[in-house]
């Protein structure tokens, strides 16, 4: 069966690593058109070639930095004029995938640094209203068209050193909820994707690039891949016009909660 995405603009922020980059791939394999947007272009234009190779009609890219209004209005513009240029019947975006984000350390509220939590504020909080501000205009005229925001488990659950990560993705999940109202009667569907533990750059980012550090995390365990959050995400976004997914809770099997883990080392 053809896939429901095929033809249809598809854009992703933070697509140049992990979850983004997979799902631009994931996308790509059900025909979808891309817009990917990110800080590294020299990455994304790598993962716009994968998209391709994995069978998507259109994979573009753009720098963006979703902490900065001017760098997301210039994003959005250029994002407007690719669709535009469309055929008349397709000049609409039909899924927002607000990917972008991540934490900034591990430190106890005691010692949190003001840099990591404006940032951690910045991309998973702010970056969500900046992004969704400007594509809706874009996504009015689009029956079943999708927004889903990528949450984590620590937006459901507080972890010691993580106040300020799970404080800024408790605030997606809200914002999720709330957009949702706000949509209902448009036929515009948003939802909130939450991983558990992924092995991607996100280890690597929060600890500053201590590979030790960041390894140890997924230490004895099987940690979820990227690819299996895109297949939700690409499942989710794909469901018929009437059927919104919500919420997606998905955690690897041997973490039961954050503090619940089977480590077999
Ligand atoms: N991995 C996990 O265990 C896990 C669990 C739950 C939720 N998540 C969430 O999943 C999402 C993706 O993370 P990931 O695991 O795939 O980590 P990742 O490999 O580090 O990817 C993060 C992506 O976000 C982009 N990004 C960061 N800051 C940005 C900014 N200011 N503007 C634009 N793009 C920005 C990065 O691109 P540039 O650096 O090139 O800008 C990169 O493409 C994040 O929202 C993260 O919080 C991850």
């Amino acid at each position: 069966m053809q896939s429901r995405l095929r033809d249809k603009w598809v854009l992703i922020t933070g697509a140049s690593s992990g979850i983004g980059a997979a799902a631009a791939r994931a996308f790509g394999a059900a025909g979808a058109r891309l817009l990917l947007g990110a800080r590294r272009v020299d990455r994304l234009e790598q993962v716009a070639a994968e998209a391709r190779q994995a069978g998507a009609l259109e994979a573009r890219v753009h720098g963006l930095d979703v902490s900065r209004t001017l760098s997301v209005e210039q994003f959005m513009t250029w994002a407007g004029e690719q669709i535009r240029g469309d055929q008349p019947d397709n000049r609409h975006l039909h899924v927002l995938v607000n990917n972008a984000g991540g934490a900034h350390g591990l430190d106890p509220v005691a010692e949190g640094k003001d840099a990591d939590w404006e940032t951690m504020f910045q991309t998973n909080v702010l970056g969500i209203l900046r992004m969704t501000r400007a594509a809706l205009p874009l996504m009015r005229e689009a029956p079943g068209g999708v927004i889903l925001n990528i949450g984590s488990t620590a937006g459901r659950e507080a972890y010691a050193g993580g106040a300020a990560y799970c404080a800024a993705k408790a605030g997606e999940l809200q914002i999720t909820r709330a957009l949702r109202l706000e949509l209902c009667g448009t036929g515009l569907r948003v939802g909130s994707v939450d991983p558990g533990l992924a092995e991607t750059e996100f280890s690597m980012v929060r600890f500053k690039g201590d590979a030790a550090r960041a390894k140890k995390v997924y230490e004895g365990l099987q940690p979820l891949t990227a690819e299996d959050i895109a297949e939700a995400i690409v499942w989710a976004a794909s469901r018929p016009p009437h059927v919104c997914i919500d919420e997606l809770l998905i955690k690897p099997t041997d973490q039961a909660s954050m503090h619940r883990m089977h480590r077999r080392t």
